[in-house]
C-alpha cells in the first residue's frame, strides 16, 4: 500500500551516526512510503513527480518523528505494588523491601500464578496505550517468572504479540533476582539459568538478548559474567541492568562482554564511562526509575561528552517505574539529566534502536526503513517535550498503516 504525507511543519529524521543533539529536522516536508517501507523523505517542494499522485494525507503543519522505540521494559507482569511506593515514601529503601521478600519477588509470585492468556491480555492493553503515545517498537523482558516454565511462558506471550503485529524485541531476564526457593542455594539458580533456561529460550528462538541485574540484591559481577557468556554461546546478545543503586562494576562488565547496552547507570564510575566509550556500549537512561527510587539522575552530560550515546526508555515495571509514558520519560531526561529535547528524541529513536539491534529497520526516517512514525501536535521537538501534556501524539503509523489516530476515537 502506497502512502504520502504532506504539509509536515517539521520532520525529525534522527539519522544514525551523527551527533546526538542533531535530530536532522527538515521543515515543510513530506514522506512517501510503499509496502510498509519509506521510499522518500525531504522538503515537499522537492517531492519527485513519481510520488505526487500517491494517496496523500495532510499533517496540518505538525511535527513528525520516527515511531518511538522503548528499548527497556518489563512488559509482562501481574499486579501492581502501590504499597511499596508508600513504604518507600515512609523511608524504607528499595533494597530493604527486596531483602524482606518484597520487590521483584512479590511480582514474581503473582506473575507465576497468571496464565498466558491473562498475561497476553494485560500486555495488549499496555501496548495499545503505548501506540497512542507514538511508541511503535518495544523491547520486552521476561524476569517475573524465574522458573524454566514461567520464563518460557512470558517469552511465549511476547512471541504471540509479535505474531499479532506488534514490534516486540524479546529479552531473557531470568537473572532478574534469585527466586525465594533458591535463597540458600543461589549457585543452583545460576546453574538452572545457564544449563536450562538460556538453552531452551534460545532453541525456541524466544529471545534475542540476555540481560542480568547486577546489584547487591541480585547478581554479582562474576555471576553476571558467567550468565552473559553462556547467553552469547547460545546466540543471545548481552545487556545489563548496571550500577543502578550502587556502583558495582556493571558498566565495566558491559564493556568486557561487548554488551549492546548498559542500562540505569545512575551510579556509574568514571572508569565505567571510559570503558563504555572505548567499546561502543550504549547507555540506556531510565528517568522514571531514578525518580521513583529517589536516586541521583544518570550523568548524561558526562556520558555524552565522553562519546557514549544515551538512549531514553521507560523501564516500565510495577516497582521502580510504573509508567509506559515514553514522552514523559523524555521530558524527564531533559529536566533531570540535562539532555536537550533533540538528544532525548534521538535517544528514544535511533539510539534506542541501536540498543536493541534494530537500527537497520527502525529509529530514523530515511528511505529503506520501516514506515513507522508519529504525528505530534507541536511545531517543534522543543515545544513538544517542553509542554507536558497527557498526549500530544495525534496519529501513529507502523509499517505504513495507521494503528492509532485521535480522530478514530469515539
Ligand atoms: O529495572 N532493576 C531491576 N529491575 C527493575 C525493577 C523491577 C521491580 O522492582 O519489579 C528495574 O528497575
Ligand atoms: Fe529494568
Amino acid at each position: 500500500m502506497r502512502g504520502l504525507l504532506r504539509n509536515i511543519g517539521a520532520l525529525a529524521r534522527c539519522l544514525p551516526g551523527g551527533p546526538q543533539d542533531d535530530a536532522n529536522v527538515i521543515h515543510d516536508a513530506a514522506i512517501a512510503w510503499d509496502d510498509g517501507s519509506i521510499r522518500w523523505v525531504g522538503a515537499e517542494r522537492e517531492l519527485p513527480r513519481a510520488y505526487q499522485a500517491w494517496p496523500a494525507g495532510d499533517a496540518g503543519g505538525r511535527l513528525v518523528v520516527p515511531g518511538l522505540v522503548d528499548c527497556h521494559t518489563h512488559l509482562a507482569f501481574a499486579g501492581w505494588r502501590a504499597d511499596e511506593f508508600v513504604r518507600r515514601l515512609q523511608g524504607a529503601t528499595y533494597l530493604e523491601i527486596a531483602a524482606a521478600g518484597g520487590g521483584i519477588a512479590s511480582t514474581v509470585a503473582r506473575t507465576r500464578a497468571a496464565d498466558a492468556s491473562s498475561l497476553l491480555k494485560t500486555c495488549e492493553g499496555h501496548l495499545a496505550g503505548m501506540l497512542r503515545l507514538g511508541v511503535t517498537t518495544v523491547e520486552a523482558k521476561s524476569g517475573y517468572g524465574l522458573t524454566l516454565e514461567s520464563e518460557l511462558r512470558i517469552l511465549g506471550v511476547y512471541r504471540d504479540l509479535g505474531l499479532a503485529g506488534h514490534r516486540i524485541i524479546p529479552t531473557l531476564l531470568a537473572a532478574h533476582t534469585v527466586p525465594p526457593e533458591f535463597r540458600d542455594r543461589r549457585a543452583g539458580y545460576v546453574e538452572l539459568v545457564i544449563e536450562e533456561i538460556i538453552p531452551q529460550a534460545a532453541a525456541g528462538r524466544l529471545a534475542r538478548f540476555c540481560d542480568v541485574f547486577v546489584e547487591e540484591s541480585a547478581f554479582s559481577v562474576a555471576e553476571g559474567r558467567r550468565i552473559l557468556e553462556a547467553g552469547k554461546r547460545h546466540g543471545l546478545h548481552p545487556k545489563l541492568h548496571a550500577d543502578q543503586l550502587t556502583s558495582s562494576g556493571g558498566a565495566e562488565l558491559a564493556a568486557d562482554v561487548g554488551a549492546a547496552s548498559a542500562d540505569h547507570l545512575e551510579c556509574i564510575s568514571s572508569r565505567g564511562i571510559e570503558r563504555m566509550a572505548d567499546t561502543g556500549v550504549v547507555a540506556v537512561s531510565l528517568p522514571f526509575a531514578s525518580l521513583y527510587l529517589g536516586a541521583r539522575p544518570l550523568p548524561a552530560r558526562r556520558l555524552l561528552e565522553a562519546g557514549v550515546p544515551v538512549a531514553v526508555a521507560t523501564d516500565f515495571n510495577p516497582g521502580s517505574a510504573p509508567s509506559y509514558h515514553l514522552p514523559v520519560a523524555m521530558t524527564l531526561a531533559c529536566a533531570m539529566q540535562r539532555m536537550t529535547p533533540a538528544e532525548a528524541l534521538t535517544g528514544a529513536t535511533i539510539v534506542a534502536a541501536r540498543a536493541i539491534g534494530m537500527e537497520g529497520e527502525v529509529g530514523s526516517l530515511e528511505a529503506g526503513k520501516s514506515a513507522d512514525f508519529a504525528i505530534v501536535d507541536a511545531d517543534s521537538v522543543e515545544q513538544w517535550l517542553y509542554h507536558l501534556r497527557d498526549n500530544a501524539c495525534v496519529e501513529t503509523v507502523r509499517r505504513g498503516e495507521t494503528v492509532w489516530s485521535v480522530s478514530g476515537e469515539p
